[in-house]
């Protein structure tokens, strides 16, 4: 599948996502075809009972599955920022329900756990049914607290500059309300696993230098 699919809905960092009719998508990686990993994950997370879009075919970097109605996580929170606390508990049941689900065989990485590697607002899509995990592309083998360490990351030093100066104040309150809610809920991240995670985030080329320094001060 070269040509466009159909019309397009959503571009995120690393995708295009394509409606294709039939209550399906179309989800086109930018950059190199579908793991394995990412398939692997996603059916482990589904056999397990975490909601997850089903998934259809997959084909060099295109993954056809389920059209899921209803915003992000993220686009909620913009929205209807009093519900900060409300979604931050539900983000921090998605997590509990994660860490609980044994990490598949022939996973990548050394743990034990299904890790999602980037459980964040953005992730989250608010569907009818309930909150629907997706994005699996860095999905791993891990440690339970993983997700959480990188959430509690990200809330701390990720930048909001696509806002005028006038609204990151008020952002960073919204912010901060959804990770005490989340914070509450899950527990703090382990000092391993926070330094492991902001080591990470160090090694990723998009990570930017304001984000570093505050990771830097940031890691135990
Ligand atoms: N199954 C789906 N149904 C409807 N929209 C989707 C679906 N999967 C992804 N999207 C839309 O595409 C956006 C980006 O998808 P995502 O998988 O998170 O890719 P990226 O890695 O580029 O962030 C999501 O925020 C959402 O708006
Ligand atoms: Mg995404």
């Amino acid at each position: 599948m070269s040509d466009v699919p159909g019309p397009l809905i959503a571009s995120g960092r690393s995708a295009d996502i394509y409606d294709i009719g039939g209550g399906r998508v179309v989800r086109r990686r930018r950059n190199g075809p579908v793991s394995d990993d990412e398939v692997l994950a996603m059916r482990a997370a589904s056999v397990a009972g975490i909601p997850v879009p089903h998934v259809f075919a997959v084909d060099g970097a295109d993954m056809v599955m389920q059209h899921l109605d209803g915003r992000s996580m993220l686009d909620e929170l913009g929205r209807r920022p009093w519900r900060a606390a409300h979604l931050g508990r539900q983000l921090a049941d998605l997590h509990l329900a994660l860490r609980a689900v044994p990490a598949p065989d022939g996973l990548r990485g050394s743990g034990t756990t299904l890790v999602h590697g980037d459980l964040h607002p953005g992730n989250v899509l608010m569907s009818a049914d309930g909150p629907v995990i997706i994005d699996w592309g860095g999905a791993s083998a891990g440690a339970p607290d993983e997700d959480a360490a990188e959430m509690w990351l990200l809330a701390e030093v990720a930048e909001v500059d696509d806002l005028s100066p006038l609204m990151r104040p008020v952002v960073g309150i919204v912010r901060r309300r959804m990770l005490a809610a989340f914070i509450e809920r899950v527990g703090r991240p382990s000092p391993t696993t926070l330094a492991r995670v902001c080591d990470d985030r160090l090694g990723d080329p998009n990570t930017r230098p304001g984000e570093r320094d505050r990771i830097r001060r940031l890691r135990p």
